[in-house]
C-alpha cells in the first residue's frame, strides 16, 4: 500500500514532519514554514504540548474568549470559552447581561455519582452467581484499598457494586455495575483502576468457586452519568422581559415557550436546539481542560432517556412568571489531568476563582442555558441571520483588508442592503473606485 510507514512513532518530531512533507505536500517549504509557525518559541511550553498526545507535529489553535457578567447563585463570573464559531461568545455575554438585570441564574447540583462496569459472561446457574457475588462483594471492595485510600481520605470512593443479570438480552451477559464519588476529580483513572481490580478479584474468586465459568470481557467507566446531574434556571415576571429588543414581553414569552415545546417533541429540531446548548457547554468544558467528548456523549444519551431524542431545556409560564431551565448530566473535574498541566486551563480555572467540580458543573450548565436562551430569543424574534450576516460582512471586509473608514461606510451601507459575498465585493470595489 502506498504511503504506509512502520516505526513512525519512533521517528523524531522533525523526521515525522519531513515524512509528512515528502509524502503529501507539493510545496514542502511553505508547509514546513506553516507547521513551525505554530510552534511556541518557549521550548519548555512547546515540549509540554508535544507530550499531551502522540505524534505531535505542531499546535492547532482555538481562540479563548471570555463572557463576563454571569451572575450565578449571587456570585459574578467571567466565563472562559474556547471555541472557533463566531457569535457564540457574543451571544453568551448578551444573555448573561440580560439575566444580570433580572436576578441572574440559579443553579444546583442534584447528584454527583459516577459509574463504571465490569462486563463479563457466565454460563452457569444465575442463582449460584448471585449468592457467590454476595459472599465476595466486600472482598471486591477491600482489594482496591491501595487505589481508594487517598480518595476515601478526602471523602470519596466506591459507593456500591451491584451484580446485574442482562442475560435475557444477550446470552450469558452480566455486569458488576459500580458507583463512585470522585469529588473534584473527573475520576476516570480512579474508576478504571478500581474496575480492573474488581475484575481481577472476581476472576480469581470465580476460579475457585464457580468452576471457571466466568469470563471477563472488559472493565471501563461509563460516560453516561444520569446521577451526576446539575440544573440551572432563570425566571422573572413576564413584564420584566421587556427590553431593547423585546417590546411585547407576553408575545415573546409565548413564542419562546412554543419554540422550547417544539424541541421537546420534535427530534430534528431538538438536535439543532441542543447543538446550540453544546456551543456554550463544550466551549467552557474545553477551556477548563475537561473531556468534551465524554460530556457530549453523556448529555446526548440523557436527551434520549425517554426513548426519543428531546430538548435539554424546558420552559413554563405560570402565574405570569416565565421560567426557563436546563437539566444535564456532567462529569467534570477541577483537579488532576489537564487541569494541572495546561497553562491556559489553569488560567481559566483561576478566572473562575478555582471552582470545585460542583461549582464548575453549575457554571457549565449556566453557559448552556444562556447560549440556548440567546439562540431561541434570536430565532423567535429577528432570526439568527441578522447577527451572522454582520459577522459574515466583517469576515469579507477583513479578507479584502478594508480600512476602518471603509468598514464604517460599508457597515452603514449594509444596514439597508442584503449581505451576500458578491454584493460585498462589488461594494468594496465601488467604494475604492470612488474614493
Ligand atoms: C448554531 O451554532 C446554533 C443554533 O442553530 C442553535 C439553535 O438553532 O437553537 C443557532
Amino acid at each position: 500500500m502506498p504511503n504506509t510507514i512502520s516505526g513512525f512513532s519512533k521517528l523524531s518530531k522533525s523526521e515525522k514532519i519531513e515524512w509528512l512533507l515528502d509524502t503529501y505536500f507539493k510545496d514542502k517549504a511553505s508547509a514546513r514554514t506553516l507547521v513551525k509557525q505554530y510552534w511556541n518559541t518557549d521550548k519548555k511550553l512547546q515540549k509540554l504540548h508535544d507530550e499531551f498526545i502522540e505524534n505531535t507535529v505542531t499546535n492547532f489553535y482555538l481562540p479563548l474568549g471570555v463572557a463576563p457578567n454571569f451572575y450565578v447563585n449571587q456570585k459574578l463570573y467571567t466565563i472562559p470559552m474556547a471555541i472557533e464559531e463566531s457569535s457564540v461568545v457574543a451571544a453568551a455575554s448578551k444573555a448573561a447581561k440580560f439575566w444580570l438585570d433580572r436576578g441572574g441564574f440559579k443553579a444546583e447540583v442534584i447528584a454527583t455519582e459516577k459509574i463504571g462496569q465490569v462486563h463479563f459472561t457466565y454460563s452457569g446457574d444465575s442463582k449460584t452467581l448471585q449468592s457467590f457475588f454476595k459472599t465476595i462483594k466486600s472482598k471486591l471492595i477491600s482489594e482496591t484499598k491501595d487505589i481508594t485510600k487517598n480518595m476515601e481520605r478526602r471523602g470519596g470512593g466506591i459507593l456500591d457494586i451491584e451484580l446485574r443479570d442482562i442475560s435475557s438480552e444477550l446470552d450469558n451477559y452480566y455486569q458488576l455495575h459500580a458507583t463512585f464519588e470522585t469529588l473534584d476529580a473527573m475520576g476516570a483513572n480512579f474508576i478504571n483502576s478500581c474496575l480492573e481490580q474488581f475484575a481481577k478479584t472476581f476472576k480469581n474468586e470465580a476460579k475457585n468457586h464457580l468452576k471457571g465459568e466466568v469470563d471477563i470481557v472488559m472493565s471501563i467507566l461509563s460516560n453516561y452519568v444520569p446521577n451526576c446531574l446539575v440544573r440551572a434556571e432563570v425566571s422573572c415576571p413576564i413584564d420584566d422581559l421587556k427590553s431593547k429588543d423585546i417590546s411585547n414581553p407576553q408575545l415573546f414569552a409565548t413564542k419562546f415557550k412554543q419554540a422550547i415545546n417544539i424541541a421537546e417533541i420534535e427530534p430534528y429540531r431538538a438536535v439543532t436546539h441542543n447543538k446550540g446548548i453544546m456551543n456554550g457547554i463544550d466551549a467552557v468544558v474545553l477551556a477548563t481542560g475537561n473531556d468534551f467528548r465524554a460530556v457530549e456523549a453523556g448529555i446526548h444519551a440523557y436527551a434520549s432517556r425517554h426513548g426519543k431524542y428531546s430538548s435539554l431545556t424546558h420552559c413554563t409560564i405560570e402565574d405570569d412568571i416565565f421560567k426557563f431551565w436546563i437539566e444535564i448530566p456532567l462529569a467534570l473535574g477541577t483537579v488532576g489531568g489537564l487541569t494541572t498541566l495546561h497553562p491556559l486551563v489553569k488560567f481559566s480555572l483561576e478566572m473562575l476563582e478555582k471552582p470545585s467540580a460542583k461549582d464548575l458543573m453549575q457554571i457549565v450548565a449556566v453557559a448552556g442555558l444562556a447560549q440556548n436562551f440567546a439562540a431561541v430569543k434570536s430565532l423567535t424574534t429577528t432570526g439568527i441571520q441578522e447577527g451572522h450576516m454582520k459577522m459574515h460582512l466583517m469576515n469579507i471586509l477583513n479578507q479584502f483588508e478594508a480600512t476602518t473608514e471603509e468598514k464604517k461606510k460599508l457597515t452603514e451601507h449594509f444596514k439597508t442592503n442584503t449581505v451576500t459575498h458578491s454584493a460585498v465585493v462589488e461594494a468594496i470595489k465601488n467604494l475604492r473606485l470612488t474614493d
